[in-house]
């Protein structure tokens, strides 16, 4: 099996899923890596597991690694299934002196797979700024809560000034390549937006948090090793995501207006691409995404990088049309923020589904635009109201960005 180097004695030992295409509900039709790390010295530490079933992947990839040598200590930085399910095979295989993790960990640990098995693994917890010392190579605990989960922890390998994160600058991407570098930066990228729209939008305090506290620490970092996708290396790449992930958490985002809908019988799309030519006539990007067209998580990446977006929806049944409340049900979730929002749509009799959006967007605190209706099909009277809609939002996406 081929062996992966990251710096000094660092190695990758990760897993690739090349078919997973559902990931909690974000499509990933890239696929995705379930990344650990070894850091071999006196002492052998292995940062992380993997899902179940990716054991045996990384387990040979140890042994390609450091041979029949012990692996001493396990770091637990995250205990999601995608790191910990294999975690209990790994430790009856490798058999560790002891596993490091934060207090949350521990407890999230036990009611995964219960405190008779959890007792058994030697548990030390640790905190922001303790360390454990391999050798020549030391390894230093930062505490993460919510990036993305309570028990989220940093691992920082202080020798190899290298920075491993667990989900933090990931990226649900497969390849045969480990590193930023040796990929199509625009794929990488477009990969890692997906995934901050998707996993850490809600996050973006603790996001300028972290980054605040790794600059106060005075952690200089060469490399970002993440649990998923490719390896951050080259100083450009570590300037690119890190600079992405400050401007992802304040909710910067570039000069343009989605339009995201969904439609019955042609009346809210004709809305939709009325509303996209007013958008277009004041010099303003514009990207339509029918919701029954596009999976979400990518949907999800262009509210990330949009200043402002419309959710189109026919009524149905007095309701929202079911794509559309799905919809938002999960964009509510995310919390966008910083974002001209509005509603707009089409309904034969009672109406009830722009009503419902606008509500739903104005408690998100959104910047909000007056809510446009058709009934049945849009006249031109209607379709020219689109227009302006289009126009107006492209102005005040304009604005915003001055
Ligand atoms: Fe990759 Fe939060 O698990």
């Amino acid at each position: 099996m081929e062996r992966y180097l990251l710096k000094d004695d660092v190695w990758w030992v990760g897993a690739i899923d090349w078919d997973v295409r559902d990931f909690h509900g974000y499509e990933t039709p890239r696929g995705t890596t379930y990344n650990a790390y070894l850091v071999i010295d006196e002492k052998v530490a292995l940062v992380d597991g993997c899902r179940e079933g990716f054991g045996p992947e990384v387990l040979a990839r140890v042994r390609g690694c450091c041979g029949a040598r012990r692996v001493d200590y396990l770091v637990v930085n995250h205990v999601e299934p995608d790191h910990s399910g294999a975690i209990p095979w790994l430790i009856e295989r490798l058999a560790p002196e002891a596993v490091y993790c934060s207090k949350r960990a521990k407890d999230a640990l036990v009611l995964y797979y219960g405190d008779e098995v959890v007792d058994g693994w030697n548990v030390h917890i640790v905190a922001t700024g303790d360390e454990l010392s391999l050798g020549r190579n030391t390894l230093q605990f930062i505490e993460a809560p919510m990036l993305h989960w309570p028990d989220s922890m940093f691992t920082y390998v202080r020798e190899a000034k290298t920075l491993l994160p667990n989900d933090g600058f990931g990226q649900h991407l497969a390849t045969s390549r480990r590193f930023a570098d040796e990929v199509d930066t625009s794929v990488v990228m477009e990969e890692a937006s997906t995934y901050y729209a998707n996993i850490l939008m809600p996050f973006g305090g603790q996001v300028q948090k972290m980054l605040a506290k790794i600059g106060e620490m005075g952690l200089e970092i060469e490399a970002i090793g993440p649990s998923h996708g490719v390896i951050w290396r080259k100083p450009e790449d570590v300037a690119r995501i890190v600079e992405a992930y400050a401007g992802w958490s304040e909710f910067k985002a570039s000069e343009r207006v989605a339009l995201i809908y969904d439609t019955m019988w042609h009346s809210t799309e004709k809305m939709t691409m009325a509303i996209g030519d007013g958008v277009t006539q004041e010099g303003v990007d514009c990207q339509v995404l029918r919701l029954s067209s596009n999976p979400r998580s990518q949907v999800m990446r262009s509210v990330l990088e949009s200043r402002g977006f419309l959710i189109g929806s026919p009524t149905l049944n007095n309701n929202m049309f079911p794509t559309v409340g799905g919809f938002l049900t999960y964009l509510k979730g995310l919390r966008p923020r910083k974002r001209i929002a509005g509603a707009y749509g089409s309904f034969g009799w009672g109406g009830g589904a722009v009503k419902q959006i606008d509500a739903e967007l104005t408690d998100l605190g959104l910047d909000m635009m007056s809510p446009l209706e058709t009934k049945y099909m849009p006249s031109s009277a209607d379709l020219n109201a689109c227009i302006d809609l289009g126009r107006q939002v492209a102005r005040r996406v304009k604005e915003a960005g001055e």
